[in-house]
């Protein structure tokens, strides 16, 4: 990614990774994702913000280049993941002088993670400030966005937020600022929904930090810089409030039609009572359009077929990970297609303990769905119904 200018003395340096695949080896990337990097040149000192994945540090590498004689003082780390921080030691072997700029418990991860030496370190408090001559930088201490060591640093005469993994989005683009609003919200609730979503109730504390903070531009560290701030703000607000959507998610998994079945009864069935129904086929879904979807619907059921004893391990796989993101659903339905028995909605349900929605009655149905089974689903879709209405959202 070349070296692009946001404001005077004020560059983006970091990097472009187009062709990743998946982050965190689980959630896919279609549109890749970036790492970005902040050079920001005051009067007095220069400094660096973040850095870049190791895999691309080359682009960093060559767009410092393009700065004659650089001398680079700092090097602030908002976040220890080394998406961000894992080319901080080869900046420091090409600066020696420069120091890393962080808090005390980013600071500590630094020196487990990358082996970087105590000596290196400038320790900041919140809220504490550090001059470059004229421009101020101002620590904004935001935990749990992603990890409890995360801050955001703000410019304070420039008024940009560095936000680091906060408010950012998977989106590997040549476009410095938002353009394509629709795609950038898209990417950016992917993100939030594998990365942030379990931090919920801390996210709101740092945005009402923030609120006391008159920020003109938000640069995160993946994806396009936002000229307009309330658009991201305003979407974090929507996505950690209480609010849910009209939705059923129906994450499923079929050996041999039953299942399917099911699932087709109950697609027909909540679509004729006005409700907006997803099905995921856990064989061949994208797992992180689910994590999108489980942002704001109101229920979500899991259908599974009992493999020996217990759910098909698709199944497994995908309680696990919704158990993992904590989405704020409001309904949990759980339906397990059996023949001879097994434990398939009991493990379902102990393993999605993190879900605070009221779970309703799981259905076990044996066998081809008979005519009875068809009547308890046409009743477990009544009752969400029912509950839909009772939120008012239906
Ligand atoms: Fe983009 Fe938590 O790292």
């Amino acid at each position: 990614m070349a070296v692009r200018k946001i404001k005077d003395n004020i560059f983006s340096v970091g990097a472009n990774h187009w062709d990743r695949k998946l982050f965190d080896e689980i959630i896919p990337l279609p549109d890749g994702t970036s790492y970005n990097a902040y050079l920001i040149l005051g009067s007095k000192k220069t400094a660096l913000i973040d850095t870049v994945d190791p895999t691309t540090e080359n682009q960093l590498f060559e767009n410092l280049k393009e700065f004659k004689d650089l001398k680079i003082d700092y090097v602030v780390s908002n976040h220890a993941e080394q998406d961000h921080s894992g080319t901080i030691p080869k900046i420091l072997g090409l600066f020696p002088s420069a120091k890393v700029v962080t808090n005390k418990k980013c600071k500590e991860l630094l020196m487990d993670l990358l082996h970087i030496a105590e000596d290196k370190f400038i320790e900041v408090q919140d809220n504490e400030t550090l001059s470059l001559g004229d421009k101020t930088f101002q620590f904004i201490f935001t935990p749990w966005v992603h990890w409890p060591e995360t801050m955001s640093t703000y410019l304070i005469e420039d008024k940009i937020l560095f936000s680091c993994d906060f408010f950012g989005s998977h989106l590997a683009t040549s476009e410095l600022f938002v353009e394509d609003k629709p795609r950038v919200y898209e990417a950016a609730k992917r993100y939030y929904a594998e990365i942030m979503m379990p931090f919920r109730n801390f996210i709101k504390g740092n945005i009402q930090k923030l609120e006391k903070i008159d920020i003109e531009m938000i640069a995160p560290s993946h994806g396009p810089i936002y000229k307009e701030p309330s658009f991201i703000i305003d979407a974090y607000r929507d996505w950690v409030s209480e609010v849910v959507k009209n939705e059923v998610l129906i994450p499923y998994v079929s050996m041999h039609g039953s299942t399917k079945l099911i699932v087709d009864h109950l697609i027909d069935k909540f679509t004729e009572k006005g409700i907006k129904v997803q099905p995921f086929n856990m064989t061949e879904m994208d797992i992180g359009e689910l994590a999108i979807n489980a942002v704001d619907a109101a229920t979500i059921i899991i259908a599974t077929p009992t493999v020996l004893t217990g759910p098909h391990p698709l199944a497994a796989f995908t309680t696990i990970f919704l158990n993992a993101i904590k989405p704020k659903t409001k309904f949990v339905g759980i339906i397990t297609s059996f023949e001879w028995g097994g434990i398939t909605a009991d493990w379902i349900k102990s393993h999605l303990q993190n879900l605070k929605g009221e779970f309703l009655a799981p259905i076990l149905i044996k066998g081809l769905p008979k005519n009875s089974d068809i009547s308890t689903l046409d009743s477990l879709a009544d009752e969400i119904v029912e509950k839909h209405k009772t939120l008012g959202i239906l």
